[in-house]
């Protein structure tokens, strides 16, 4: 492994390997036992299905970290679906929850550096990974991937440091999971990496520090 990889690893990939178990359970385990949880599978997966209905079924689709396929559901008509994870594990529990439909195709890979061709697909959507890098080096050199393989769009979440849930736990001292940066933060690394603003869900974090932004090749 090259030591470039290696580097983007150890600060993108923040929790140990998962076991089979754990990715298998990824889903129900995290998003289904609070109601929090429960309302962000909710808003996710109306951002997925938005950014779907844009780019539309005849397109190919990089979900980029797929995870175990929490995306599957609202993707799986695309002509073309490629699911990318890191993890073996998240992987494997993928192919178990997908199957091996002709239109879709498995790729363990890093974000920063993955095998696909330049401007390959019409979207890529990357849920849940921003707010694991550990530095804008990361972030830059991701977005730069993303914007290689995308002809046109990609979508992301990361977690928007102006929101009162982040403020409220600094003020109780309450641990804080995840890297946070400001929406104008995003803007500046997507630009360097030449992309431009379509839209961002929600216009303005109020309590919850998840946001959506869907960013198109300039
Ligand atoms: C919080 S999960 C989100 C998965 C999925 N997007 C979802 O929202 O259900 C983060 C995923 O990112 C993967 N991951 C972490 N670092 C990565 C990297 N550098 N390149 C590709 N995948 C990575 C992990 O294996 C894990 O499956």
């Amino acid at each position: 492994m090259s030591e470039e990889l290696q580097n983007h690893l150890n600060n993108t990939v923040t929790t140990e390997q998962v076991t089979i178990d754990e990715a298998v359970n990824y889903e129900k385990k995290r998003f289904s036992r609070r109601y929090r949880m429960r309302y962000l599978d909710r808003l996710e997966k109306a951002f997925a299905k938005e950014v779907f209905e844009m780019v539309g079924v005849g397109s190919h689709i990089v979900d980029i970290p797929c995870g175990n396929g929490r995306f599957f559901g609202v993707f799986s008509k695309a002509r073309k679906l490629t699911m990318v994870d890191y993890s073996e594990n998240m992987l494997a529990a993928a192919k178990e929850k997908c199957g091996t439909p002709e239109n879709v195709e498995f790729i363990r890979s890093d974000i920063s550096s993955m095998p696909l061709s330049d401007s390959c697909a019409e979207l890529c959507f990357c849920m849940r990974l921003f707010h694991h890098m550990q530095n804008d080096q990361v972030r830059l050199q991701s977005l730069k991937e993303l914007v290689r393989i995308s002809k046109k769009y990609v979508a992301l979440s990361f977690y928007n440091r102006n929101c009162l849930r982040f403020y409220l736990r600094k003020i109780l001292g309450k641990k804080i999971r995840g890297n946070y940066v400001t929406f104008a933060h995003i803007i500046d690394l997507a630009g360097q990496a030449r992309l431009r603003v379509v839209q961002r869900i929600p216009k303005l974090n109020l309590f919850e520090q998840q946001c959506f932004v869907i960013l198109e090749k300039a």
